[in-house]
């Protein structure tokens, strides 16, 4: 049956086709991995570390996110498996945001792999969230729908509640790479603080010739673009007029690590990639010419912003 407004209109629905399209701007995999990181930073999240790994769960592939933020309660785990909802946009914390869309979660996600589960803390509560297009796609559904099941963080006992039911909890079961109770249990306990979020990706994509858009072989500490994306990131940036002829591509572009070592001016959470510390690099401190300048836009409260120039 059609669901309903207050005012007794039909309410939007949202095709599961869109978690796909909506991944699409992404081009490039390494901002899809940063929407993960920027969101574990932000206020209100305050992570202090977060750990990039990838696992082999059934004999599949998996990339795993994991902070030690604030974690979230089963209706905020909601509203990031829903589309448009943030609270980042208002308060003092605002400022420091940097997530402003309430989209960043499910591009990002989506970009990296089909299918995503999300173990996330917040004192009290332990919630597991399922965004997985093979489960929607498995069951034909119409719209997205997204299971998710609190359990008492004490008890482990599963909170029955309104929407967060038994079957969120055996759709779960049936169709993600989690098979029992116990799985999910340990999923929670594998994260290092009483609070925390863990987001794990798998059906990670893949090229037309089967093999993993990111290469995890060739360095093991580090997630690298193939060879073959270089060919064609090198030609793009050649043609935009990025790169002249004679450069080469800087390894921001084909490594997570330099890219994560950059990414932030000012970084506000440690990052573990495959247990290793990315090393934060100033940019501001390497450049041979800096300018400094006052930002002031007409739409906001005043403030001030670094301009960087390099030569
Ligand atoms: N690791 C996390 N820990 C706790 N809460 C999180 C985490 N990741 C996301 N959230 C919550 O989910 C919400 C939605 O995240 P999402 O990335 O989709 O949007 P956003 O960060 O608000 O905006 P943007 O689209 O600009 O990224 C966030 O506003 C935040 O409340
Ligand atoms: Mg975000």
């Amino acid at each position: 049956m059609a669901r309903l407004s207050e005012h007794g209109i039909r309410l939007s629905s949202m095709s599961p086709s869109f978690l796909n399209s909506n991944s699409t701007s992404h081009t490039w995999p390494f901002s899809a991995v940063a929407e993960l990181i920027d969101n574990a930073s932000d206020p209100g999240v305050c992570a202090k570390q977060i750990w990039i790994d990838v696992v082999k769960i059934s004999d599949e592939l998996c990339l795993t996110f994991t902070d030690n933020g604030s974690g979230m309660t089963p209706n905020k785990l909601h509203k990031m498996l829903s589309f448009g909802f943030t609270e980042k946009g208002s308060g003092k914390a605002s400022q420091n945001a940097i997530g402003l869309y309430g989209n960043g979660f499910k591009s990002g996600s989506m970009r990296l792999g089909r299918d995503a589960l999300i173990f996330t803390k917040n004192g009290g509560c332990q919630t597991v969230g399922l965004l997985s297009q093979t489960y929607l796609q498995n069951i034909k559904a119409q719209a997205v729908i997204v299971p998710i099941v609190p359990f008492n963080q004490q008890t482990n006992i599963l909170f029955k509640r309104e929407g967060y039911s038994e079957a969120s909890l055996a759709a779960i079961l049936e169709h993600s790479i989690i098979k029992s109770q116990e799985e999910i249990l340990t999923h929670f306990d594998s994260i290092p603080s009483k609070k925390g979020t863990k987001i794990l990706i798998w059906n990670i994509r893949r090229a037309k010739d089967g093999k993993t858009e990111i290469d995890f072989d060739s360095d093991s500490s580090d997630f690298r673009l193939p060879e073959i994306h270089l060919e064609e990131l090198k030609q793009g940036l050649r043609n935009s007029g990025t790169l002249r002829p004679e450069q080469n591509i800087p390894d921001m572009y084909y490594s997570l690590r330099a890219y994560l070592s950059i990414l932030y001016l000012k970084p506000r959470t440690q990052v573990i990639l495959r247990g290793k510390k990315v090393l934060a690099k100033l940019v501001s401190k390497s450049l041979t010419h800096i300018e400094h300048d006052v930002y002031k836009p007409q739409f906001s409260v005043s403030f001030c912003h670094l301009l960087i120039f390099s030569s």
